[in-house]
């Protein structure tokens, strides 16, 4: 039984560690829909790496076609599927880039191949075959050799400040139940359901 009193980042703090007890695979794998300036839309999975300060965060480059996009236009939606246990959650808000302490300490966990990559890969950009990529590491390797990897600049963190969430449960006969949390101008939450 869905609790619709309890605050909606308390149910999806509850739903991720069941998925991952069930071990959904790529449980925190979620769908980022962004919009360009001229309207036109595009979606990509992406990590779901933590959910704090009120937000859900994610990182890549911020020179890629999801930050471009994010600058244009902030307002993002965030779908997570988890189809063995026929739940989505599907989540609206705008994307702020975090601080750069809080990019940097991420950075800092991130394996050094990882790290090293977020220095030569422009990501999104068009590069002429996939031995550009290799020489582009191994000079990056070479820089940075006996030293930690500094975390690049265009490299870092969103976090999605919700203003909606909605909970997803497959039933029979397409009788699904949706839980919809809508924020209201004084910070509270609106609930409803939708009709499946
Ligand atoms: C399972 C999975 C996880 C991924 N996680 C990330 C991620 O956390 N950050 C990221 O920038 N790209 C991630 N990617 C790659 C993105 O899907 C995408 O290719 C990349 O971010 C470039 O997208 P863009 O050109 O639309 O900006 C992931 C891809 C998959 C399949």
């Amino acid at each position: 039984m869905f609790d619709f009193n309890k605050d909606p980042f308390e149910h999806f703090d509850r739903l991720m560690k069941e998925a991952v007890a069930k071990q959904i695979p790529e449980a925190n794998a979620m769908s980022v829909a962004t919009v360009d300036e001229k309207g036109v839309p595009s979606v990509r999975i992406v990590y779901l790496k933590e959910v704090s300060k009120g937000g859900f965060v994610f990182y890549g480059n911020y020179n890629s076609h999801k930050g471009h996009d994010i600058e244009a236009n902030p307002m993002v939606c965030l779908n997570f599927h988890w189809p063995a246990i026929w739940q989505q959650i599907r989540i609206t808000g705008k994307a702020e880039k975090i601080s750069a302490a809080e990019s940097d300490a991420y950075f800092a966990t991130r394996a050094r191949l990882s790290q090293i990559g977020a220095w030569a890969s422009h990501q999104s950009e068009e590069i002429p075959d996939i031995n550009w990529l290799s020489r582009r590491v191994q000079e990056y390797e070479k820089q940075f050799d006996g030293q930690a990897v500094p975390r690049p600049p265009h490299w870092g963190g969103w976090r999605v400040i919700p203003t909606e969430i909605e909970f997803w449960f497959g039933l029979g006969g397409r009788l699904h139940e949706r839980y919809i949390y809508q924020r209201t101008a004084d910070g509270s939450w609106n609930r409803l359901m939708r009709s499946p």
